[in-house]
């Protein structure tokens, strides 16, 4: 039997090199091990201000990159968050029966919130409900994500289990699956924060549609430090970074690479790590733009995963109706 799996990225920005390693990389390394459901987590993207327009452009984006980067329809279920209305239902269930206390020590919420004080919506506060809902609707065994969205994943299954213990076992208990190597990418210009979608400085991140010339100058800025030996060594968060992005593109062990790297200073590091970084995204970018040429294809594909997904969305949902009393 294959696993089945869940993840989602929200539309809120352009991906970048972080989102490609830590997620969709390894959604295709594996999908035809697994049965699989991607979704672009639209709802979530509104729970901070956001532009309806562009909103609009970064689901169209977040499809033909899923596309463009090698997920495959056939054994992928790909749809958007909202196109199927039964997320936003299941997270209002879960709002009920999660307590306040759960929410609030989740590191996301307190860090955004730290930074929009009063601004703060009630959504961004119960969005690990509307996470939990993505997941838990479709049974889902595992969720292949990065470093960051542990917590959140961890939060899903704890509802799960209270859920179970007060209605009687409904929901399949939901696994993180978090890769080794670069499951955190760190900002090229700050490398004690991870690389994000919404930082507004242009020598942060590495975007996947970023032309081959930008690339390479975002890298031959990227933070290093005053030492010389080019090693893996967390003491030192710029370079181990490079390395580590050049680790998970290139394939090569931690010794093959410093091996190539003695002797050599850091100009040849971001210069070598450019070429990988252009070689990985050059062919995603020529498909991304033959996949965006035909967006009639694109609202296809995205209405069959619906359609695909339906019986599994309403055998869930009935369960739970039932059990909570609602029919
Ligand atoms: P999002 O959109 O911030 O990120 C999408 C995926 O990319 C990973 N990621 C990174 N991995 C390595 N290094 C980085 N710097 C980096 N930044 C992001 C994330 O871990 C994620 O796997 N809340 C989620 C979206 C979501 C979701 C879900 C995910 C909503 N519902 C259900 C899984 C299952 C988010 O904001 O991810």
């Amino acid at each position: 039997m294959k696993k089945r799996v869940f993840s989602g990225i929200k539309p809120s920005g352009s991906l970048h090199l972080g989102n490609y390693l830590g997620a969709i990389r390894n959604w295709v390394a594996d999908q035809d091990k697994c049965e699989n459901i991607f979704c672009v987590v639209d709802q979530h993207a509104i729970t901070v201000d956001y532009e309806p327009a562009a909103l609009r452009q970064n689901v169209r984006e977040l499809v033909g990159l899923y596309l463009a980067c090698g997920l495959d329809p056939a054994p992928c279920a790909l749809f958007v968050q909202s196109h199927v209305p039964e997320h936003t239902e299941l997270a209002w269930l879960f709002n009920c029966v999660t307590p306040m206390g759960w929410l609030q020590r989740m590191t996301q919420f307190k860090e955004k919130s730290d930074d929009l004080r009063e601004q703060v919506s009630a959504g961004l506060f119960t969005y690990p409900t509307l996470m939990a809902a993505d997941i838990l609707l479709y049974q889902t065994e595992e969720v292949p994500v990065g470093d960051d969205q542990k917590q959140h994943v961890e939060l899903a299954r704890d509802i799960a289990q209270r859920f179970n213990h007060l209605f009687g076992e409904t929901f399949v208990l939901p696994e993180p699956v978090i890769r080794k190597v670069a499951a955190r990418v760190m900002g090229l210009d700050d490398p004690s924060k991870k690389m994000s979608k919404s930082t507004t400085s242009d020598s942060h991140g590495i975007g996947l549609l970023d032309p081959p010339a930008l690339i390479r100058k975002k890298l031959s800025r990227a933070t290093t430090d005053s030492q010389r030996e080019i090693v893996f060594d967390r003491e030192r968060p710029g370079v181990f970074n490079l390395l580590t992005i050049f680790q998970a593109l290139s394939g090569q062990s931690q010794e093959e690479i410093e091996a190539h790297f003695a002797g050599k200073g850091y100009a040849q590091l971001k210069g070598d790590l450019a070429d990988l970084v252009v070689a990985t995204l050059e062919p995603i970018q020529a498909r991304y733009r033959e996949i965006t040429s035909a967006p009639e294809q694109i609202d296809q594909i995205l209405a069959q995963g619906v359609t695909r997904l339906r019986p599994l969305v309403e055998a869930t949902m009935t369960r739970v109706r039932c059990a909570m009393g609602l029919r």
